[in-house]
C-alpha cells in the first residue's frame, strides 16, 4: 500500500502546502505603503467629546436595555446609513434575567455591520471582524466609560469611515479586471459593537458578556448554504479583532495568542511605521520614535510570548468555538488603566492624541488586510493638501 502512493506524496504535499498558505494570508498580503501612511485622514473634530459627530453621542449613561443604549444604537445606525450606505446592518437581539432586574427579562442588542465584495454571496465571504462592547457599567450611576469602550467603538467607525471608498475602487477594479471568480478568496470586512458585555452585579459566567455570548451562540448554530466556503456566519470571521479600554495614554498591549501572534506583529510593525513617519500625535513610552511603545512583545515570535491567565471579555465565546482572535486590550504589568471602572473613565480624561492614533492605527491594518493599496487616498493627494475628512453630519431621525 504504501509504495504505491509514494508517487501522489509529493503532489499532495504541495497541495497540502498552500492549503497552509491560503489560512495564513497574513504572512502573505502585502505591506501598505508610506504614501498612503502619510495620508490617512484624522478624525479631528469628530472626535470632539462635547460636540463630535462621531464620538460624542456615545459619552453617555448606555445601561443594556435603557434609553441611553437605545439612543446609541441609533447613533451607530444613523452613522452607517449616512456615511457608509453600501454596508449592510443588522440587529442580533436576546433577552436575560440579571441580577437587578427583579425576574424580568431585560433586551441585548447587538449591532452588525459588514460590507462584502458585491459579487461573492455570502456564505463564501471571510470577514475581518472588528469589535468593541457599547454598553456602559450599572454601577457606578452615571459612569460613562470612554475607554470602556465609548471610544474604541468610535476608533471603528472612523477606521471603517476612512477605507469605504477604497473598498469600492478595488472592487471595482477586480470587476472591470474580471477578477470575480466565486472559487478565489473573498474577504470582506464587519463590525461588532455588542451589548451587555458587563457584570450588572459580579462578573461570573452569567453575569458578563450577554452580547457576546448570544451571537456567538447564534451564528454557531445557523448555517450557511450547501456548497458554502464557510459552513457558519461564526467560522466566516477571519480574524476576530476585539479592542477593549483603549484611550488612557502610554497603552500596553501583549500579544495573548500564538495562532495571531502575526497579526499583532503586523499591528505592531504599523505603530512602529506610522510613529517613524510622524504621523502619530501621541508620544511613545520613551519619546523614542523607533520604539515599539505600545506592543512590547513585537520582538518576540510566537513560541516566547508569555502564558498569560486569559482575561475574560466579548471574546471569550467566540473563542470557545474556535475563532482566531487578536484582543487589543490595555493591560499592563500595572493592570488595566487607572480609570478603569471609575467614574473617572469620563470624556475628560480620555488622552485624545491617543484616541485618534488609536483610530489611524486600525484604519491602517484594516486597509493592509483589506489589500487597499493604490486605492486609499495617498496616490492622489498633493503634497499639503489638507487631509481633513469631511465632517460627518448627524441627522436626527432615526
Ligand atoms: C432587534 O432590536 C432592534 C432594536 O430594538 C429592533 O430595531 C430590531 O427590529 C430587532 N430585530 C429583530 C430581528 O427582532
Ligand atoms: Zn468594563
Amino acid at each position: 500500500m504504501y509504495s504505491a502512493y509514494r508517487g501522489l506524496l509529493a503532489p499532495l504535499l504541495s497541495i497540502y502546502i498552500a492549503a497552509l498558505c491560503l489560512l495564513a494570508p497574513g504572512n502573505a498580503y502585502q505591506a501598505i505603503s508610506d504614501a498612503t501612511l502619510e495620508s490617512l485622514p484624522r478624525p479631528n473634530e469628530d472626535f470632539d467629546i462635547h460636540n463630535g459627530a462621531i464620538l460624542s453621542p456615545i459619552l453617555r449613561t448606555r445601561v443594556s436595555g435603557t434609553p441611553g443604549s437605545t439612543a446609541v444604537l441609533n447613533h451607530f445606525a444613523d452613522f452607517f446609513r449616512t456615511s457608509l450606505p453600501n454596508w449592510k446592518i443588522e440587529f442580533q437581539n436576546s433577552t436575560s434575567k440579571t441580577p437587578v432586574s427583579n425576574g424580568k427579562e431585560v433586551p441585548f442588542v447587538n449591532f452588525i455591520a459588514s460590507r462584502d465584495p458585491p459579487w461573492a454571496a455570502a456564505g463564501d465571504v471571510g470577514r475581518l471582524t472588528l469589535v468593541a462592547h457599547y454598553d456602559s457599567k450599572y454601577e457606578p450611576e452615571g459612569f460613562i466609560g470612554a475607554i470602556d469602550s465609548a471610544a474604541p467603538c468610535a476608533m471603528i467607525m472612523h477606521a471603517m469611515r476612512s477605507i469605504d471608498t477604497a473598498l469600492t475602487k478595488k472592487w471595482e477594479d477586480m470587476r472591470a479586471q474580471g477578477r470575480t471568480n466565486p472559487l478565489d478568496e473573498q474577504k470582506g470586512i464587519q463590525v461588532f459593537f455588542l451589548d451587555g458585555e458587563e457584570a450588572f452585579k459580579t462578573w461570573s459566567d452569567t453575569d458578563s458578556l450577554y452580547g457576546a455570548r448570544s451571537l456567538a451562540e447564534q451564528w454557531d448554530s445557523e448555517v450557511n448554504p450547501a456548497m458554502s466556503a464557510y459552513k457558519t456566519p461564526l467560522s466566516s470571521i477571519s480574524l476576530f479583532v476585539l479592542l477593549d479600554l483603549l484611550g488612557s495614554k502610554n497603552p500596553t498591549i501583549q500579544s495573548f495568542f500564538p495562532t495571531t501572534h502575526w497579526a499583532y506583529k503586523k499591528l505592531a510593525a504599523l505603530e512602529h511605521r506610522l510613529r517613524g513617519l510622524k504621523q502619530f500625535k501621541s508620544s511613545g513610552d520613551s519619546g523614542d520614535a523607533s520604539s515599539r511603545a505600545w506592543f512590547p512583545h513585537a520582538s518576540k515570535n510566537e513560541h516566547e510570548i508569555p502564558h498569560f491567565s486569559s482575561i475574560q471579555d466579548d471574546h471569550i465565546p467566540f473563542m470557545k468555538r474556535g475563532v482566531e482572535i487578536l484582543h487589543v486590550i490595555d493591560a499592563g504589568p500595572h493592570g488595566f488603566p487607572a480609570v478603569w471602572h471609575r467614574m473617572e473613565d469620563d470624556g475628560e480624561h480620555l488622552d485624545m492624541d491617543t484616541v485618534e492614533d488609536w483610530s489611524l492605527l486600525f484604519t491602517a491594518f484594516a486597509a493592509e488586510w483589506m489589500e487597499l493599496e493604490g486605492f486609499m487616498p495617498g496616490a492622489e493627494t498633493t503634497p499639503g493638501k489638507n487631509k481633513r475628512s469631511g465632517s460627518y453630519q448627524a441627522k436626527t431621525e432615526l
